[in-house]
């Protein structure tokens, strides 16, 4: 017999290497559930700005964990992400801009923040219900759920990801240029590679998939071939 936990997909990797459109198709393909982990850390960052707290005042930082009620719910419209609420408030657009973007890279360096929402990440991915999940993050396969049943690492050019992230902010009718989206971008790389917990790194056992230059229809179709021969193994195995 195979555990009962839902099967746990994680997608690891930088910024603008498409997990998010991929893990939102792969989750709707597989009729799995989808936990972005990337707005978990946003709407902490939201919530300490809003309460006036240093994104490096670990004492605070983590007194406030405790109370936050963080939940995902249905996609405003069909085909968008899931929506993020804080308490009975959506704050899906709030926690995009860029000040809590930048907040969020420094809460998400802080210790404190990291282990206090390992259960809560973990919970939503294993919900009673759920026949599985997709997990979206940075740290997902190395940390959150070391012995996730598939394990993906996707990569880009840094010039790709910038442009199909500027292109993102110029639909949203931001203004800056490539060139800044490009210098915030290293920015967050550095961040989120160099800090001493949980460094951006693939795990051993990940599939790395360079996504630069490649459809997204052909890397969810790599993904969902992935997942269904693991999911069809694990089938037979427990007979
Ligand atoms: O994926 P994103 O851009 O929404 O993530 C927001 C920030 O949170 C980003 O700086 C990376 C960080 N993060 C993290 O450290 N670990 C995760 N599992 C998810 C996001």
């Amino acid at each position: 017999m195979t555990a009962a936990r839902p099967f746990i997909v994680a997608i690891d990797g930088p910024a603008g290497a498409g997990k998010s459109t991929a893990s939102r198709l792969l989750a709707a393909r597989l009729g799995f559930a989808m936990v972005d982990t990337g707005a978990i850390y946003r709407t902490v960052a939201l919530a300490a700005m809003r309460g006036g707290i240093a994104l490096d005042d670990d004492a605070r930082l983590g007194d406030l964990l405790p109370r936050l009620d963080i939940r995902f719910g249905p996609p405003a419209a069909p085909g968008a992400g899931p929506r993020v609420f804080l308490g009975a408030e959506d704050v899906s657009i709030e926690i995009r801009t860029p000040p809590v973007s930048l907040g969020a890279s420094q809460v998400s360096a802080r210790p404190v923040v990291r282990a206090g929402l390992l259960d809560l990440q973990r919970r939503l991915a294993t919900a009673a219900g759920q026949r599985g999940a997709v997990l979206e993050g940075r740290d997902i396969g190395t940390v959150v759920f070391p012995d996730a049943d598939a394990k993906f690492f996707l990569v880009a050019t840094a010039e790709e990801r910038a442009r199909r992230r500027h292109a993102e902010l110029q639909r949203k009718g931001d203004r800056s240029t490539f060139e800044e989206v490009l210098a915030d971008q290293r920015r967050r790389d550095r961040n989120d590679t160099e800090r001493e917990i949980a460094p951006l790194r693939p795990a051993g056992d990940a599939v790395v998939v360079d996504t630069s230059g490649t459809p997204l229809e052909t890397v969810v179709e790599t993904l969902a071939r992935e997942v269904e021969h693991r999911l069809g193994r694990g089938r037979r195995e427990a007979r």
